[in-house]
């Protein structure tokens, strides 16, 4: 029996439809004379998020990074809240990669107060750092897969564009939140001015994520994606299951969330285990242990031996992802493993 595989909504296999698209990509060298399927999800993109233009690259993380070179310039200073993925799971890239420093800012369920940003961007003054972007994400992962409200983005994006700072979303899981507001993903990219989405995450692709933006920028992430060895060939192939996804899989988004919910309702019941039914927007459930459970690590070891994978977030938190690749049925082993190790 497969186990119920709840570390990660990257985990998600391709369909058989899916397959059967890549397999039957029209392709070229995207380097050379254009990727016909490259160039149309790279359309779709652009389309979907509101913007000029979007480039297809292999990984969020890239991504982010084509964006964060795209915009600054080494010694420039990047503000984005404390749980970024960029602060925190990019293995130090800015710095590596381009030379900026981040300062980070404490934030509500991943919202920057607009406020803070302000006070944060830096004087023209030769001691000091240049504000080269603010950084955004849309879910915030760190905060549960929290969707950070309009008001907050919004009043970001106008402290910025009154200094004059670009701005950037990572928008990983801008699908995720698109679905679970009701506002379009466009509307949300319009608070930055590029945005990068992942297709391998929720979306169910094998691999791919893309970053669109605008005007000189796009110009600028193109010499910055070559740098950084992310343009590839005949890459339709694996476009292909990105544009796959984009077009079939962006609703079906909604039973992730409504699964994630359930599980939350289901882990309440257990004594030590919360996970307040609010805290879950979209398709991440934080799960909050404390006595008398074992420890998170413990927990993480008694459901693996159960046929249940998942991640200890922190030395007292567990997280669920919920994906297609998880069901009612998997929520239910999940609930029955805890009832064995718990006890009633
Ligand atoms: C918010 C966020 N941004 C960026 C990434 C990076 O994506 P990738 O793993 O494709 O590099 C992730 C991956 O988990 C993420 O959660």
């Amino acid at each position: 029996m497969s186990s119920s595989d709840f570390r990660s909504d990257t985990v998600t296999l391709p369909s058989e439809e899916m397959r059967a698209a890549i397999a039957s990509a029209e392709v070229g060298d995207d380097v050379l004379d254009g990727d016909p399927t490259v160039r149309r999800l790279e359309e779709l993109a652009a389309a979907w998020l509101g913007k000029e233009g979007a480039l297809f690259v292999p990984s969020g993380t890239m991504a982010n990074q084509v964006a964060l070179g795209a915009w600054t310039r080494p010694g420039d200073e990047v503000l984005c809240e404390r749980g970024a993925h960029i602060a925190n799971y990019e293995a130090g890239a800015p710095a590596a990669l381009h030379g900026i420093q981040l300062w980070p800012l404490d934030g509500e369920r991943g919202a920057l107060d607009a406020q803070e940003v302000k006070r944060a961007l830096r004087p023209d003054f030769i001691h000091c750092p240049d504000t080269g972007l603010v950084c955004m994400e849309q879910t915030h992962a760190d905060s549960g897969g929290s969707v950070v409200p309009m008001e907050a983005m919004k009043a970001v994006a106008d402290v910025c564009r009154e200094a004059d700072v670009p701005v950037h979303l990572d928008g990983a899981r801008l699908a995720n939140a698109e679905v679970a507001s009701g506002v379009s993903a466009a509307d949300w990219a319009a608070c930055a001015d590029s945005v990068s989405v992942c297709l391998s995450k929720g979306l169910g692709a094998p691999v791919g994520s893309v970053i669109a933006g605008g005007g000189a920028f796009l110009e600028r992430a193109r010499l910055v994606r070559k740098r950084l060895g992310g343009w590839m060939r005949q890459a339709g192939l694996i476009a292909a299951g990105g544009l796959w996804a984009l077009e079939h899989n962006r609703s079906r988004l909604a039973e992730d969330h409504a699964l994630a919910r359930d599980i939350a309702g289901r882990m309440n019941r257990f004594e030590g285990l919360s996970s307040p039914p609010d805290s879950v927007d979209t398709n991440i459930v934080l799960l909050r242990v404390s006595d008398p459970a074992p420890s998170a690590s413990a927990l993480v070891a008694a459901l693996g031996e159960r046929g249940v994978q998942v991640y200890a977030f922190t030395a007292d938190s567990l997280r669920f992802v919920t994906h297609s690749g998880v069901g009612p049925e998997d929520a239910a082993r999940l609930q029955a493993a805890l009832e064995e190790i718990l006890g009633e």
